[in-house]
């Protein structure tokens, strides 16, 4: 055991090593664009350079007159492409459906893709195409001329949605006897996974092959069919591993038909790996938000009125909304709620999904004003929380399980929080100023839809196939835990297959549902194999399953599977979480997931934690570092406290990127993103990040689906941002509600 790989304690699985690092680590797990495939062509992009307007020519001749260019695919060409609606592709937006033109809808839109022999000519004849555009004057972001707004309960069609609304919170705010309004906001952030977006399409007569990076095999499968106009049976879309993806790679995305398309009509393989700089205007992205929060309390600190107002950044087509009130409207036990999201639309590409999408622009807001209303109370922020604690939300619902303040009271503990003094300014260290900052962690528990097919044959061995996804997180290791523990064999006997169209589906990897979902339909299987394995009779306990051929101790496996007269059970299994309606598993096999949980369910089902930070900032130069960080976690049964811990750091890595580090930034004259690479977007390095604590605690919640787990991948960076700026306010007394915090904001000090 070490710090990467803790000793696990109750309802913890063991660190076992990932059973794809060999893979990743010797260079042979396969990405996307690492399938070889025979005859290859390249593509290259051309993007569009004004944000809002249309094209009104193209010029390719002299693109076209590059030595090994096959083809320049625009929008007079690509017309067989149908265009979809916001939320095709099975998991939620689209970036510019709309596609290729002529209309301009933002900086940055796919406008041509050049095919060429080779990667080179395709790239000189890219640079070549000439587009002549009418360019219109384009809204960049919230304070810019011609935005529209829009309430978000309304978007994207269907039923209205319901943010938590309790009581009568504007007249309990007039009457509180403390009062806090204050402002917040978070910038444009670029998901910027290692892994570039890539795509590589090969038809076989009338059956297309997409190899690509998704997070949602059969929404890039259905989402596909749809745009070629063909039967979803005749595409096969593989990705056994991403190499990143973060939200970003969940969506269809505008490129995929286009690569099909281009393949199709040269009747060669085509392969596209667009440029850091285009994945900054092609995919997805977190938008900027802005919050008033305004909240009452009474003097002994209960909170009385919590009002929670959002504005968040989208496309002028798309109706993405964040809308995490859903989330932060029932963290603790406000006397009364009201919150409203409003959509700004601009000229811009749509936003999506970004790690722990919903809760953290929306509890940064949250844990920020909970601090500040500490300073007002002159009251401890951990003791405010706690006298908020509950298990019930002002709406009345329930919590399955709640942690909450035993992750304060176990971080707070290995941090050292009882040697903090209160006033701002109070602890110092020579010229650094130290402060000591804590925040609340929260993400919904979400569990989805799946499908899943498990073989175990007579010599002890298994195989699962699901179409389930490896997006960093250890997808791969935990299915084998879970077989392994339900077959009583080592970890080592169970080959995982994901990643592959032909598999039964999983839902969409994001909202941290993969290891509910695949962990509960994997338990289904497995115990209809040890049913059978039992001649009909109930199932055995599962740890005899396969034990019985190692130990020895009553009959061999080899031989229950003789009397049964073969060699493999096989089981297909679905598992469908409540909620779910008969044609659930139709519509996911079409492309269409069901995720519940959250607030969505019977009870508020939700992973908890707490983060601290100190930070210490030079009296003179106003640098900021973060020398250490203490998180502790409550997320159910943890499968496997290596990968646990992974996740956890690395996301509280991240909080502390958004917090100093991370903004996209945004020419407002042209609505353009600026620093799109890896050298202007900042992002921490381990210089920036000293030393990560992560706790785990011990939770049990057999409610929240039948092995009891709450997703984690999203947890740890929720809360971060706050804890920082609240660290930062302790140390200098300045309160920066606009993220990031860069010392340009501490030089008025
Ligand atoms: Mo995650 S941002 O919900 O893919």
């Amino acid at each position: 055991m070490s710090r990467a790989a803790p000793e696990p304690k109750a309802n913890m699985g063991k660190p076992e090593p990932r059973v794809d690092g060999r893979l990743k680590v010797t260079g042979e797990a396969r990405y996307g664009s690492d399938f070889p495939v025979s005859n290859p062509t390249f593509a290259y992009l051309v993007t569009s350079s004004i944000a809002k307007g249309e094209i009104r020519g193209m010029d390719l001749s002299d693109a076209k007159a590059v030595p090994g260019v096959l083809d320049i695919f625009t929008h007079e060409n690509t017309g067989k492409l149908k265009n979809l609606k916001f939320g095709a592709g099975g998991s939620g937006p689209t970036t510019s459906i709309q596609d290729f033109g002529p209309k301009i809808q933002h900086d940055g839109q796919i406008v041509a893709m050049v095919v060429a022999d080779s990667f080179e000519a395709a790239r000189e004849a890219a640079y070549k195409v000439k587009v002549a555009y009418t360019a219109e004057k384009p809204s960049a972001t919230f304070d810019s001329p011609g935005v529209t707004e829009q309430d978000a309960v309304k978007a994207g069609g269907g039923e209205p949605k319901k943010f938590p609304q309790a009581g009568d919170a504007e007249a309990a705010y007039s009457s509180a006897e403390v009062k806090l309004d204050v402002e917040y906001g978070t910038p444009t952030q670029h998901h910027n996974p290692i892994e570039l977006f890539t795509t590589t399409a090969l038809w076989r007569d009338d059956e297309l092959t997409i190899y690509e990076p998704s997070q949602f095999m059969y929404g890039l499968k259905n989402g596909i069919a749809q745009k070629l106009g063909i039967a979803p049976e005749k595409v096969h879309a593989v990705s056994p591993f991403v190499g990143g993806a973060f939200g970003s790679k969940g969506q269809l995305s505008p490129r995929t038909a286009l690569v099909a398309f281009a393949a199709k009509k040269l009747n060669r393989p085509v392969k596209l790996v667009a440029t850091r700089d285009q994945g900054f205007t092609i995919q997805t992205y977190r938008a900027e938000t802005h919050h008033r929060i305004r909240m009452g309390a009474q003097k002994d600190g209960k909170i009385t009125s919590f009002n929670h107002e959002g504005w968040e950044i989208s496309s002028r087509p798309d109706p993405y909304s964040v809308a995490g009130v859903e989330d932060s409207g029932r963290l603790y036990s406000f006397g009364s709620v009201k919150t409203q999201v409003t959509i700004v639309h601009a000229d811009r590409n749509t936003p999506g999904f970004m790690r722990s999408p919903p809760v953290v622009p929306y509890i940064y807001a949250l844990e920020s004003a909970i601090d500040e209303l500490a300073v007002k109370l002159n009251m401890d922020p951990i003791e405010l929380r706690r006298i908020n604690d509950s298990m019930t939300d002002a709406t009345g619902k329930q919590w399955s399980s709640r942690s909450l303040m035993k992750c304060y009271d176990e971080a707070a503990e290995s941090f050292g929080w009882s040697k903090r003094t209160p006033q701002p300014g109070s602890m110092r260290d020579g010229e650094w100023l130290i402060g000591w900052g804590c925040a609340s962690a929260v993400y919904p528990t979400h569990v989805g839809a799946a499908a899943a097919r498990v073989r175990f044959f007579a010599e002890g061995k298994a195989q699962v196939q699901i179409a389930a996804h490896e997006i960093g997180t250890g997808t791969y290791t935990i299915i084998a835990q879970m077989v392994a523990e339900r077959l009583a064999i080592p970890v080592s006997s169970v080959n995982v297959e994901m990643g592959d169209s032909n598999f039964p589906p999983s839902p969409v990897a994001g909202g941290s549902n993969q290891t509910a979902s695949c962990c509960s339909v994997v338990l289904k299987a497995c115990d209809s194999i040890n049913a059978k394995l039992n001649g009909g009779q109930p199932a055995a306990a599962p740890e005899t399953v396969g034990r019985t051929a190692a130990d020895g101790d009553g009959e061999k496996l080899a031989d229950r599977f003789a009397k049964l007269g073969v060699g493999a059970i096989e089981e297909y299994a679905e598992f469908l979480p409540p909620g779910a309606k008969p044609d659930t598993i139709k519509k996911l096999y079409a492309g269409t997931p069901f995720l519940t949980g959250g607030s969505k369910g019977e009870k508020l089902m939700y992973a908890t934690g707490a983060e601290f930070v100190e930070v210490r900032i030079n009296a003179f130069t106003k640098e900021i570092r973060v020398p250490r960080m203490v998180g502790a976690f409550a997320a159910g049964r943890i499968m496997n406290t290596r990968t646990a811990h992974s996740q956890y750091m690395g996301a509280m890595i991240w909080g502390l990127s958004s917090a100093l580090h991370e903004a996209t930034e945004i020419d407002k004259r042209h609505a353009r993103y600026v620093n799109d690479n890896l050298a202007d977007y900042l992002i921490p390095v381990n210089a920036d990040v000293p030393r990560v604590d992560v706790i785990m605690v011990s939770e049990e919640d057999n409610f929240v689906n039948p092995v009891g787990v709450k997703g984690i991948g999203e947890l740890g960076n929720v809360g971060t941002a706050a804890a920082v700026a609240n660290a930062v306010y302790h140390a200098t007394g300045v309160r920066v509600r606009q993220l990031p915090i860069r010392l340009e904001k501490l030089l008025s000090v």
